[in-house]
Order: C-alpha cells, then structure tokens, then sequence
C-alpha cells in the first residue's frame, strides 16, 4: 500500500515571513517582528477559537491578528493598506527546497496531500500561485469540519478524506505543534527543521523523524 503524506502549508511549504519586505514599505525596521507577531498572534486565535468552539476561518484569524499587530506596534495602517497586505498573504512564496523535495517524493511514489488550516481556497490559490499544485494529489481543510490543528479530530479527518491509515500516514510540518498534534493522533509525523535556531516543544512528543529540509526527506522516509 503506498504511504499519504500530509504537508502542512504555512511555515512549512510557504513561508508566511514571505509578507516581511512588502510590511517594509509600510512599517520599515519593524517589518521583521511584526510578521513573527502577526503570525504568532494568528496561530494563538486559532487555539483559542478551537478551544472555545467559537469557529470562524482562517483568514478571519489573520485578518483579526494584523489588526492586533497595528495595535501592538502603534502601525495605524489605513483599511486600504490592510487589505493590500492580506492580499499579498494570499500569493506568498514557497520556501526554496519545496518544488525539487517535492517532485523527489511524488516521483517516488508516495501520494502527497497539502493539508492545512488554511480554507481549501486559499490553500489552492497559494500552490498555483507558487507552481506546486499539479505535485499533489489534493487539498484537504480543517475547514471542513470548523475546527484548527492540533485538535485530533482533524487529522482524523485527513486520515479519513484521504482514505490513508495511521501507520502509513506522515504529517510533514515545521510546526511543532502540528508534529505533536498529529503524533498525539496516532499518525507518523516528519519535523522540518529549516532553521538550527527553530526549537521543538519539550513534551516528550517526539518527531518520528527530523530533516533540515524536504530534500532529505524521500532518503530519510525510505530508511525507515
Ligand atoms: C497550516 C498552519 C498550521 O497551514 O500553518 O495548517
């Protein structure tokens, strides 16, 4: 039976700190922090909003966060400079390792899924837009069922739309929380560590595997 893996999108196909050099023009040496603000602010509200049961979607999480963000920083963008930066978080890069790792794993067979929080929408306008989309069999949403990672019921629902098994299913994420999340769910689960200063939650939930980048993947999946 061939192995699914699920990749998480934002943070670990796209890099969401992708927004920095167009937030320069607006808030100039800030840029930096405020989109690691921005994107902490905007997973918070989804635990929250998982946790409470109060779902609205993922784009309303980031809207709600850049608004925080303009608080934070004292940034009082117009509604016209908003929009245009949630605009641009629709269309951000993919991290550079993505398109050869991934053509690497489909090639070998293995049946690749994006998998996120993100409404299946956004998450297709983002792979077209980043030249990856034809590498994966599907897009599968939190969205569906109105809830965010890590709650379990998520990844069962992956498991279940995707028609895979635990034990040949892999999450792929650089979010801890996420690799914590799916192995808490009975799925194996691969860390991406891009970068040496990224640090992965001390719970004693380890990643089955840990690679510094896609590219290591396929080798690193098939010793397994
Ligand atoms: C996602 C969030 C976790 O894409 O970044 O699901």
């Amino acid at each position: 039976m061939s192995v699914t893996l699920a990749f998480d999108v934002y943070g670990t196909l796209i890099d969401t700190q992708g927004v920095v050099s167009k937030l320069q023009e607006l808030v100039g040496d800030k840029a930096a922090s405020f989109s690691q603000t921005w994107r902490e602010k905007q997973l918070e509200y989804t635990f929250r909003r998982g946790l409470m049961q109060n779902y609205q979607n993922f784009s309303v999480c980031t809207s709600n966060a850049l608004d925080y963000t303009c608080t934070f920083y004292k940034e009082n963008l117009t509604k016209h400079q908003r929009l245009a930066l949630l605009d641009h978080y629709r269309t951000l890069p993919a991290f550079q390792d993505v398109q050869a790792g991934l053509s690497q794993l489909k090639e070998a067979g293995y049946r690749l899924y994006a998998f996120s929080n993100g409404s299946a929408d956004a998450v297709e306008t983002l792979l077209v837009a980043a030249g990856i989309r034809d590498l994966f069999v599907g897009v599968i949403s939190t969205d569906d069922i109105q809830s965010f990672k890590p709650n379990p019921a998520v990844y069962r629902h992956f498991l279940k739309e995707s028609n895979a098994s635990a034990n040949l299913a892999w999450l792929v994420s650089s979010n801890s929380f996420d690799v914590i999340g799916a192995i808490s769910a009975g799925m194996n689960a691969a860390w991406i560590q891009r970068s040496q200063e990224a640090i992965f939650d001390p719970w004693g939930i380890d990643p089955t595997i840990t690679v510094k980048s896609l590219l290591e993947l396929n080798d690193k999946l098939a010793n397994k």
